[in-house]
């Protein structure tokens, strides 16, 4: 029987609700398609703060590194909001995607067909379907460029680097014409070459990289476009290749095709099987601690765990038809609609384990 060990990080605000549901579904998986799961915790972001006073302890690296994988729910919160920014809990998430080396961010976009009519987009712009692949570059660009404060002109000056090296553009750039490969050999690469050197450079690269891939549709959009283009026709889409700032912020446009931002999952991976798997969302302050949370993102991100770094397709389809089959009838309510069923957290994990028998 194949076994695998997990590292979880539950984080803060809504994560141990989200992970908690996500590790159900994991166990009820588990059972059906016959290999085991060990569990081990580790603390990351605030609750990392107050126990330990460093948002990423040496330990959790250690304990991510010894395992097969890593579930995360999300960090950060009011609590923490005013600490310098190497002390936040932001910086242990940024701390352990670098230490990792998870370069590679996959952010599916997909409209589950019973969520169409939660979708904010119009019937004629989702069409029959939807499925955008937004690849992330996640460990370097002015999220790890240099950045501080100095004295300008007698007052103070903040400053974020946005940086790349050919070798960082390439190896993300290669993820996603893969991806591609794989899907519909179309890939967009998404990027602000008008005004930004990096930005230059990133286009440059990943058209030469283009001629190692002769049968995928290469296009060039700058952010802005790509922005509203999202909204007006998202079909034009399959896969998104950009960088990591610009990533962050069209990821969680494109979460709305799906309806809620409670619906969208993600992988981080590196050069070894080891990966990270989170919902895109973040710790949601607003709603922690109500057990209303929409557990689904971070029980999509176990299926992508499967796929990705365990080699159980088979498992990880089974979660995704089972979320389908869910969803027809019940929902949380950041996707409620009228006539169905309004169920809590902990009842969604409990339905898609049910779904799965
Ligand atoms: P957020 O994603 O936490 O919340 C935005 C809105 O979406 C809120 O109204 C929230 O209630 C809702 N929402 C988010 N996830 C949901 C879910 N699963 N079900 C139902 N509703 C959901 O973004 P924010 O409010 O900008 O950030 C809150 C904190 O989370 C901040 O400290 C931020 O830095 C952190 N954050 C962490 C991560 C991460 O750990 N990966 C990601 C984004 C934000
Ligand atoms: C995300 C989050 C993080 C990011 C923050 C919390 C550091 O928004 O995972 O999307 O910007 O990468
Ligand atoms: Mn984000």
């Amino acid at each position: 029987m194949n076994k695998y060990n997990i590292c979880l990080l539950k984080g803060d605000g809504i994560g141990p609700e989200i992970v908690n549901e996500a590790v159900k579904v994991l166990d009820c998986v588990a059972d059906k398609y016959g290999f085991q799961v060990n569990y081990d915790e580790a603390l990351l972001g605030g609750s990392a703060i107050d126990a330990k006073g460093t948002p990423l302890p040496q330990e959790t690296i250690d304990k991510c590194k010894a395992s097969d994988s890593v579930l995360l729910g999300a960090v950060g919160g009011p609590k923490w909001d005013k600490l310098p920014g190497k002390e936040r809990p932001e910086a242990g998430l940024l701390g352990i995607r670098g230490a990792l080396g998870l370069f590679a961010n996959l952010r599916p976009a997909v409209i589950f067909e019973p969520l169409k009519s939660a979708s904010p987009l119009k019937d004629e712009i989702i069409g029959d379907k939807l499925d955008v692949m937004v690849v992330r570059e996640l460990t370097g660009g002015i999220y790890f460029g240099k950045r501080g404060r100095r004295e300008a002109d007698g007052e103070v000056e903040a400053y974020d680097t946005e940086q790349y090296k050919v070798s960082e553009i390439k190896r993300i750039a290669k993820v996603a014409f893969e991806m591609a490969m794989k899907r519909n050999k179309k890939l967009t690469s998404v990027d602000k070459a008008n005004v930004l050197e990096a930005s230059r450079l990133w286009r440059e690269t990943v058209i030469e990289m283009s001629k190692d891939y002769p049968e995928v549709e290469l296009n060039h959009l700058y952010v802005d476009n790509t922005a509203m283009q999202l909204v007006i026709n998202p079909g034009q889409f399959d896969v998104i290749l950009t960088n990591n700032i610009f990533g962050d912020i069209l990821s969680d446009e494109a979460s709305m095709i799906s309806g809620s931002i409670g619906m969208l999952a993600s992988a981080s991976l590196s050069d070894s099987s080891l990966g990270l798997y989170e919902p895109i969302h973040g710790s949601a302050p607003d709603i922690a601690g109500q057990n209303i949370a929409n557990p689904l993102a971070t029980i999509l991100s176990v299926a992508m765990m499967l796929k990705y770094s365990l080699n159980e397709p088979k498992a990880a389809e089974a979660i995704e038809n089972a979320v389908n089959k869910v969803l027809a009838e019940n929902r949380t309510p950041d996707i409620y609609e009228e006539g169905k069923n309004k169920v809590t957290c902990s009842e969604m994990g409990d339905l898609v384990c049910k779904a799965l028998a």
